[in-house]
């Protein structure tokens, strides 16, 4: 049986999306897709090139800027960890209402050679985060390294002991492990309190290995893996109890920079249609088997994913307005396209889930 043709849910919250510079031509042409989409609220990532965003006053403007894109969308900001901040920059971060600090481990993704190579000196930054509530977003892998047989297929399992370590040290310290693809990543995230939680992407609920390395538009970080970890990926996100939520890791990049010539970027453009690709994806493993039944796909379920969790889990108010969700709805676009940029979109040219606004 296929999930129902249309739901009434809580306008969804994006836990973690790249909006990328503003002003800039892809943030002017992303931005206003948030709200198409059904989403009120993003967190929004701070890895912006060539200076990512280090200090409050950097987060203020960007999130300035941002505003004047769409000041309709609540923009929670966050901070890229990096040498230059001190416990009383997390204090005032605080103060300025900014949500979350990002570690990229450095040389694990894209715009991460300015990320952490050890936690240790950021051990007073870490405890003021742990005073302050100010929420760890960690990039959970560890850089791939031929030498010690780490590659990506391997570099989230392999960062899951550094996770370990910082849960013991700083027991009170809000911690996402951000887009987990692992059975590894949910298994551990599991074993934590209710400070520990994982995010989990709409992309990541249907690829697996073969799909990005036969399609540039598919490759990210930490990357698609196998159906097992899927599979546990689609159990967390329907069976979640508040452990996981919906981070897209949106990450848009112009189409040359997928096709040119070197390496390819990692992201997986997904903003404007988020919420349709999940319930895709979950009725592709209902199909598949690996969801039992409909039965699982619930109206609490779906609000809580998409919605009340991460929301609860960053301590912001419930969203009082409404969206509908309805099947066969529109068609991705084969690209979003302006004259600074071009952007594919996942599943470019497929029929996905409609979305309005009720209130
Ligand atoms: O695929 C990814 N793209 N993973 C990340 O961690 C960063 C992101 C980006 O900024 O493009
Ligand atoms: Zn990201």
């Amino acid at each position: 049986m296929p999930l129902q043709d249309s739901y009434e849910l809580p306008a969804a919250a994006d836990m973690h999306v790249h909006l990328r510079n503003a002003p800039g031509p892809i943030a002017e042409l992303v931005t206003p897709t948030i709200r198409k989409a059904g989403v009120d609220t993003v967190f929004v990532m701070p890895n912006l090139a060539p200076k990512p965003v280090v200090s409050v006053a950097e987060a203020l403007e960007y999130k300035a800027h941002l505003q004047a894109l769409d000041p309709s969308v609540t923009y929670l900001m966050s901070l890229y960890l990096h040498s230059s901040i001190t416990p009383d920059e997390i204090r005032a971060a605080k103060t300025a209402g900014i949500a979350g600090v990002k570690a990229y481990p450095r040389g694990a993704t894209t715009n991460s050679q300015w990320g952490v190579v050890s936690f240790d000196p950021f051990h007073d930054v870490l405890k003021a985060m742990e005073e302050e509530g100010i929420v760890l977003n960690l990039h959970g892998e560890v850089p791939s390294n031929p030498t010690e047989g780490v590659t990506v297929m391997n570099a989230e399992s392999r960062f899951l002991p550094t996770l370990r370590n910082l849960v013991e040290k700083y027991p009170r310290l809000k911690i996402v492990l951000e887009h987990c693809t692992t059975a590894d990543a949910v298994e551990t995230v599991r074993s934590f309190g209710e400070n520990v939680v994982g995010t989990i992407t709409a992309h990541h609920l249907s690829l697996l290995v073969d799909d990005w390395s036969a399609n540039v538009n598919n490759y990210c970080k930490p990357s698609a893996k196998s159906p097992e970890d899927r599979r546990a990926l689609l159990n967390a996100a329907v069976h979640s109890n508040g452990k996981f939520f919906l981070g897209t890791d949106s990450a848009p990049h112009d189409i040359s920079a997928k096709k040119g010539k070197g390496n390819t970027a990692a992201g997986v453009f997904t903003q404007p249609y988020a919420l349709g690709y999940v319930l895709t994806a979950l009725e592709e493993a209902i199909a598949r088997g690996d969801l039992a039944s409909e039965k699982e796909v619930t109206e609490a379920a779906l609000s809580g994913f998409f919605s009340t969790y991460g929301r609860a889990f960053y301590a912001i108010p419930q969203s009082i307005k409404k969206i509908r969700l309805t099947r066969g709805g529109q068609v991705v676009a084969d690209s979003l396209k302006s004259d600074g940029a071009e952007i594919v979109p996942f599943r470019a040219g497929e029929t996905t889930w409609g979305v309005e606004w009720l209130s």
